[in-house]
């Protein structure tokens, strides 16, 4: 994989030759004082909204303060407000490659559909994908380190659709074919895929010959397609066909080994197939609940217990901080009365 490669995935090099086959999206270039917002270190403060009211006189020094923290780009604020009502009020944000899905955790929403600009600041100043892209874009590549390349980093707004999981799809192209596909969501068993796995796979191949085999700059990449209904496939992304790339229900040796032929069936230690994982010609997918693997985005999830005080979900953790809490009160007013 090299430098070149990465480039051509970056959203706004594919995006205007396959924007008639994806969502409807617009690109702002980031201005230097946003990028130094994403770039700064310390505790994360959001742009003051427009709805906060400085004038309050009580709030004067407080607000002073606050000041000389707040980050501050109101053009291009007012550009993101903009562009998210451009787009019908909810949108799905990206930096040039990568979307803050491991931050997903933080947002009021528990998802990544944002409604202000506020909304898409919070998920990238929490996304280590996010700091992925702007500090090592070209980790992994051959000639990382040789002609430094200046990137010009877009903050990426694409309207929001309720894209159904069990219809998302990674296709590994190799020397312009396809060698292997796999549902997206490795962590679920979709009965349906297993039901419509010709149509699925048909309609792939078809969509890729049409509109991607001869068009796309790289011979090697990785692309994702969401099947919205049927004959209607969409392009989500593309992704450089290297390790930094998630192979989901592949794995990179099987991958690099397969000399351009597509990936055979998989065969667990002892010669039998895969429990759980199975594969109809290019198609790979989870057949049974045996065959779900762990998700990886569990690795950035609050932990289990706030998660539970927040919802109160579970009442004996409650009692415990509520005492917790009430113990170390007593400590302190004890101190005070000394
Ligand atoms: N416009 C959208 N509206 C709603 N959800 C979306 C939208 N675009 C993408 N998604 C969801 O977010 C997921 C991740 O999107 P995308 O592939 O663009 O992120 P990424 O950071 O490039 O991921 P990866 O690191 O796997 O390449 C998609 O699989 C899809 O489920
Ligand atoms: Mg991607």
């Amino acid at each position: 994989m090299k430098k070149q490669h990465v480039l051509n995935c970056m959203f706004s090099a594919w995006y205007p030759q396959f924007k008639h086959v994806s969502i409807k999206s617009k690109v702002l270039p980031c201005p230097k004082d946003f990028h130094d917002y994403l770039m700064s270190d310390g505790s994360l403060v959001l742009p003051q909204s427009d709805t906060d009211d400085s004038s309050d006189d009580e709030n004067v020094g407080e607000n002073n303060e606050r000041e000389a923290r707040v980050p501050h780009f109101p053009e291009f604020n007012s550009k993101v407000k903009d562009t998210i009502e451009e787009l019908g009020g909810n949108v799905f944000p990206k930096l040039n490659w990568s979307s803050p899905r491991d931050a997903t955790w933080i947002a009021f929403n528990g998802s990544l559909k944002c409604s202000c600009p506020n909304d898409v600041y919070l998920l990238l100043k929490s996304s280590d994908y996010v700091t992925h892209d702007l500090t090592k874009p070209f980790s992994g590549c051959a000639d990382d380190g040789q002609d430094s390349i200046e990137v010009q980093y877009e903050l990426v707004l694409r309207k929001w659709r309720n894209v159904i999981e069990g219809m998302e799809f990674r296709v590994f192209v190799r020397n312009r074919n396809i060698i292997g596909i796999s549902q997206r969501h490795y962590t679920n068993h979709y009965p349906h895929i297993d039901k419509m796995k010709v149509e699925i796979q048909q309609e792939i191949e078809d969509f890729f010959k049409e509109h991607i085999q001869q068009t796309f700059p790289d011979d090697n990449f990785i692309m994702d397609v969401y099947r919205r209904k049927e004959e209607c496939i969409l392009v989500i992304d593309f992704n450089p066909f290297g390790e930094s790339t998630d192979p989901l229900l592949y794995s990179w040796e099987e991958l690099h080994a397969s000399n351009d032929v597509p990936v055979a069936v998989p065969l667990a230690e002892d010669g039998d197939a895969c429990l759980g994982i199975a594969q109809c010609g290019l198609l790979r997918y989870v057949k049974s609940s045996l065959g779900i693997l762990p998700n990886p985005m569990h690795m950035h999830r609050m932990p289990q217990d706030f998660l539970d005080l927040r919802s109160g979900a579970d009442v004996n953790k409650l009692v415990d901080f509520l005492q917790m809490e009430r113990q170390s009160q007593d400590k302190n007013s004890g101190n005070k009365n000394k």
